[in-house]
């Protein structure tokens, strides 16, 4: 069974669907420890409900956005973890963990992407129009939300939409994608080909 380590700043309401989904038998994996760089985030309530390690590392402890990454990495390193998930981590992370953890960090983002990378992804689909919004779950690279797509799904922008409530419809669609998307990798199903992901069979 393969170690996850999960990256958070929030709520960790993605992180629920994970640690769940490994409960239930549904990922071949478990959960090894959780990191926010928040101190009242609430998804580590939610870790050590469940029993698992939940730290907090303060990005402003550290020099710069490399020695914050090397302290990330040597800390998945001690809980031996082979895949990264960040689930609403809100810091852009630098090639210090992409290199240690290679086609191994992916990332939730709220739209269907390449539309709306970035902070406020939501907002920005309710401001451009859009009539179709979602999810992607995607593997990490340098850039900020432009790494090979994993998954993806849809649902409707609705002419009463707020930020909230097509951010509830959004979520909803996460904690279904996300832990679907680690099943298929914890079983090497996922086969990547340039920027092109493939499931095998
Ligand atoms: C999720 O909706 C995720 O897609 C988004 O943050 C939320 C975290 O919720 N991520 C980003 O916007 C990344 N740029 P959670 O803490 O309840 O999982």
């Amino acid at each position: 069974t393969l170690n996850i380590g999960v990256l958070i700043s929030g709520s960790g309401s993605n992180l629920q669907s994970i640690m769940d989904a490994c409960a239930a038998g549904r990922i071949k994996g478990r959960v090894a420890c959780v990191i926010s760089n928040k101190a009242d985030a609430f998804g580590l309530e939610r870790a050590r409900k469940a029993g698992i390690p939940a730290l907090h590392l303060d990005h402003r402890a550290y020099s710069g956005r490399e020695s914050y990454d090397e302290a990330l990495v040597a800390t998945l390193r001690e809980f031996d973890v082979e895949l990264v998930a960040l689930a609403g981590f809100m810091r852009i992370i630098t090639p210090v963990l992409l290199e240690a953890f290679p086609m191994a960090v992916m990332n939730i983002h709220p739209a269907l992407l390449p539309a709306f990378p970035g902070l406020h992804a939501q907002r920005q689909a309710l401001d451009y129009g859009a009539k179709v919004a979602g999810c992607t779950v995607h593997f990490v690279d340098p850039g900020t939300d432009t790494g090979p797509i994993i998954m993806q799904a849809a649902v409707p922008v609705l002419p009463s939409d707020t930020e909230q409530t097509l951010s509830a419809r959004i979520q909803k669609e996460e904690h279904r994608l996300y832990p679907e998307a680690i099943r298929l990798f914890t079983e090497g199903l996922l086969e990547v080909s340039g920027r092109v992901v493939s499931v095998g069979a």
